[in-house]
């Protein structure tokens, strides 16, 4: 082994360490950020060590690639924002699936119009696989970026015998892959392979709705993942084989866990064409139900003269950007001597830990964030539930209503705290489409506004209280 092949396994050992790692430190809160860079400066000694790989013969595409990647990359992390990284996701994963499939086309080409002109079964086999799950992964992912981006309807489009075709295209594509492992001249049934699989991809995604799409870009990424590993076993790349091997495991995990917190099957979410919103159900069919109102100034002076205060953050509080102006409110309800705790609801936001980001980032210390099944047995003793932005996370319906759609899904059991406060700008249902019998509640008042705004003036009328 020459010494640039001994550095480049050197470096892609060192990375895969500390990609590991740099996961383990994400499982904290307090260590997520130092896990981020973990990972960071993994992918850049992988990127240096491929780089002085010594059948690099030309960098003129790299360093073209590299200035693209950066011109597409920088805006997307500087300026989207967190409301809308899971469609950003779903647009990177999209990317990268591209790129493990055009990686494994131009290796098939190669064999064939290079000078190798034979591949060995196992590698064809790899080379297959990549580009089945690849091009599945492109389309998938780009309707999924469709529906969350809302540039195509993110209802379910849904038609007889959907099922029955996607099952016809799998054993086809299926098919194909056999024949091109067992005579890999057979191009045509490589290239009807890889387009029979986006044509998959693009149908599999259309009939789900935009309210499981973060649970189906989770499950696109474990098939991108898979797709890199085959990668790695075609061109005998280490670092491939193991990030692969690490990104499907954590998307497929990802998507279970979501599953599981929304109570949801996995073929339920595929097949079931879940967020087909029904129209208002149960609190305010038919009967003119009216969410009675709260002024600020009202809503302060219970808060200011409370014991215990739960906040409860949901999707409104990160659209409003108001978890600075909910930690301002917080340390002024403590100094009052009001004990104050953060409940995060696992699905509350649009991605996986979306609340503990947005609060972190706003210095909130750690230990008064409580998982679900910490404090909702504290609500009962809860003078007042301040809930920010949140609706299907609180929705009783979830406890009581069998006919409800989100029937069976965990939620935080808001309805039984003394008050509770509500904080959104008009009556509009959350992400599943439902109507919430919460905001008819007795001991619910309404606090109508932008969540930042309102929160802004609960802190200047608590200041005066
Ligand atoms: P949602 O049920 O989506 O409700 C958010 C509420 O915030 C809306 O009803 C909206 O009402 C209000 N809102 C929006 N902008 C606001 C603003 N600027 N100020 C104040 N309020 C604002 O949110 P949730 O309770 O967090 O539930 C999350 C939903 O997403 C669940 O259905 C969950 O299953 C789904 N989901 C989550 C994930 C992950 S991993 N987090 C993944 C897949 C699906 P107004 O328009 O009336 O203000």
């Amino acid at each position: 082994m020459s010494a640039r092949d001994l550095a480049t396994q050197l470096s892609y050992l060192a990375a895969s360490v500390l990609f590991i790692i740099g996961l383990r430190s994400l499982t904290r809160p307090e260590a997520a950020r130092r896990g981020m860079q973990q990972a960071a400066v993994g992918m850049l000694l992988a990127v240096c060590g491929t780089l002085i790989n010594h059948a690099i013969v030309d960098y003129r595409w790299i360093a073209a690639g590299l200035v693209l990647g950066a011109l597409i990359g920088y805006p997307l992390g500087m300026w989207v924002p967190t409301t809308a990284l899971p469609q950003r996701i779903a647009m990177s994963l999209s990317f990268g699936a591209l790129a493990a499939t055009l990686v494994g086309v131009s290796e098939y080409h190669h064999v064939f119009h290079g000078g190798e002109g034979l591949i060995e079964p196992g590698r064809m086999a790899a080379l297959g696989f990549e580009v089945l799950l690849g091009s599945i992964t492109v389309t998938g992912a780009l309707v999924a970026f469709g529906k969350l981006q809302e540039v195509i309807p993110s209802r379910p489009m849904t038609y007889r015998g959907q099922n029955f075709v996607n099952l016809v295209l799998f054993v086809a594509a299926v098919a194909l892959f056999v024949l091109v492992v067992v005579d890999p001249t057979q191009s045509g049934a490589f290239y009807g392979m890889i387009g029979i699989a986006a044509l998959l991809g693009l149908l599999m995604v259309l009939p789900i709705g935009g309210a499981d799409m973060p649970v189906v870009v989770a499950l696109l990424n474990s098939y991108c993942g898979l797709a890199a590993s085959a990668t790695g076993f075609a061109l005998g790349n280490s670092i491939l084989i193991i990030c692969g091997a690490l990104d499907g495991a954590s998307g497929f995990l990802l998507s279970m866990l979501m599953s599981k917190a929304m109570n949801r099957s996995f073929s339920n979410v595929l097949f079931g064409a879940f967020g087909n919103a029904p129209a208002a159900t149960s609190a305010a069919e038919g009967t003119a139900l009216v969410a009675r109102s709260i002024s600020a100034e009202d809503a302060a002076i219970q808060l200011a003269y409370a014991q215990r205060v739960i906040i409860v953050p949901g999707y409104g509080m990160a659209v409003a950007q108001a978890q600075h102006a909910v930690r301002e409110l917080a340390e002024l309800i403590e100094k009052r001597g009001g004990e104050v705790k953060y409940a995060i609801h696992p699905v509350a936001g649009r991605m996986p830990g979306h609340m503990n980001v947005l609060l972190a980032e706003a210095n909130v210390p750690y230990d008064r964030l409580y998982d679900m099944d910490e404090i909702n047995g504290e609500f009962p003793q809860t003078d007042v539930a301040l809930v920010i932005g949140a609706n299907d996370v609180v929705n009783p319906a979830a406890r009581s209503d069998p006919t409800s759609p989100i029937y069976g899904m965990p939620i935080l059991d808001v309805d039984r705290a003394k008050a509770v406060i509500v904080l959104k700008r008009g009556m509009a249902v959350g992400f599943a489409g439902i109507e919430n019998a919460l905001f008819f509640a007795p001991a619910t008042s309404m606090l109508f506004g932008d969540a930042k705004t309102s929160i802004t003036r609960l802190v200047s009328e608590v200041k005066s209280a």
